[in-house]
């Protein structure tokens, strides 16, 4: 069966990672419209990935209705996932919705009420998880050979969005169409992925966030502290200011620990103490290189949902998962505003 997809917003995202990794996807998937505000974003995409035939709109209403389409990619601004995801759902289409799911806890919550209304899947594209390097520290970190772990970290740094949207940083600065700056942008990649690799939930946040560098509006750096339900603690960095791209991890358990870092020579290193009776676990017993798979986090995110679709199978990053990351990144806010610890609100 090849799954026939509808693309609402066909700007940076659409171009970098959903259509490359449709078109590759040959025999699975195919695209059959493509939609944007922007009519001629739609053409130049259609005609850059040789989609003769694919159907061209303005209006994601008049997208989600037609028959010949399974699902949907919701790859616009974050302040409309909500919309465009409820009425995909309305429509009986199942949803790959860009991270964030939104930015909203009640409009995360009407979206993942649509989804199982209407019996379709949401997934929420948090493509950090689905890089080799982190899928194969996950596979490492599962095998429980750190034993408990007790403390996590995390940063994630880009140059800023102007560099990724082409010299204007267009909405990703304007708090109302984004929920806010390098935190939700990026800072909920780096806090799912901690959430993800380590199994913990967050309980509580302490943040200090602030535009140190840029002509925006919304904050440009943010450094948050965390305390996980069971009792360990964690703390991660979002940057726009951070030259070059980096994104990097590392988890600290009873026998040992764990960096990744995306682009480095070794991405990912488990270095095991000597522990037990008499031993000094200051010491290194060995550093251990878990083998990485082939892939990219971005194809590997969309052949996932494509063939969650065919399999009817809830994807591990539905939207209830999704809904958690954003709802530490709003705690981390509303700590900001208040300057004390706050409670995440799930
Ligand atoms: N997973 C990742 O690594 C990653 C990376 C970058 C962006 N994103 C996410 O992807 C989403 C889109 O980001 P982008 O960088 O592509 O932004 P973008 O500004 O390049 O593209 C958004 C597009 O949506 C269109 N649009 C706006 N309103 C619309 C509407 N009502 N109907 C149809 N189209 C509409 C715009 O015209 C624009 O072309 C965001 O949620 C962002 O957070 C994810």
């Amino acid at each position: 069966m090849s799954v026939r997809i509808g693309i609402i917003g066909c700007g940076k995202i659409t171009e970098r990672a959903s259509l490359p990794n449709l078109v590759n996807y040959k025999g699975k998937a195919e695209v059959k419209a493509l939609c944007d505000i922007d009519d001629g974003r739609a053409k130049l995409m259609a005609s850059q990935f040789r989609l003769n035939g694919v159907d061209i709109s303005k209006d994601w209403k008049s997208v989600v209705k037609r028959k010949d389409i399974d699902a949907i990619f919701v790859n616009t601004p974050n302040y409309l996932h909500e919309e465009v995801a409820c009425g995909g759902a309305a429509a009986k289409k199942h949803i790959l919705v860009e991270k964030p799911i939104t930015i909203s806890n009640s409009a995360a919550a009407n979206m993942i009420k649509a989804a199982k209304k209407n019996s379709v899947l949401l997934m929420v594209e948090q493509t950090q998880r689905f890089d080799p390097v982190h899928q194969a520290a996950k596979k490492f970190i599962d095998t429980e050979k750190l034993g408990k772990i007790n403390m996590v970290k995390g940063r994630i740094g880009h140059a800023g969005p102007e560099y990724w949207a082409g010299g204007n940083e267009g909405w990703f600065s304007d708090k109302k169409l984004s929920g806010g700056g390098a935190l939700i942008d990026v800072g909920i990649h780096i806090l799912d992925l901690l959430r993800w690799l380590s199994g913990k939930e967050v309980a509580e946040v302490c943040a200090n966030i602030k535009t140190v560098e840029k002509p925006f509006p919304v904050e440009d750096n943010g450094s948050i502290l965390m305390r996980f339900t069971d009792g360990a603690l964690g703390h991660f960095e979002a940057s726009w200011t951070t030259r070059p791209y980096e994104v990097m991890t590392w988890l600290y358990g009873e026998n040992g620990k764990i960096h990744t870092s995306i682009g480095s020579e070794k991405p990912v290193i488990a270095s095991m103490a000597t522990v037990g009776k008499g031993k000094d676990p200051n010491s290194l017993l060995e550093d251990v290189y878990p083998e990485i798979g082939p892939g990219s986090g971005w194809g590997s995110a969309v052949h996932y949902f494509i063939d969650c679709v065919v399999k009817r199978e809830k994807p591990f990053i539905d939207g209830e998962e999704g809904a958690k990351s954003m709802s530490v990144i709003l705690a981390a806010y509303e700590s900001s505003e208040k300057g004390c610890w706050v409670k995440v609100k799930y």
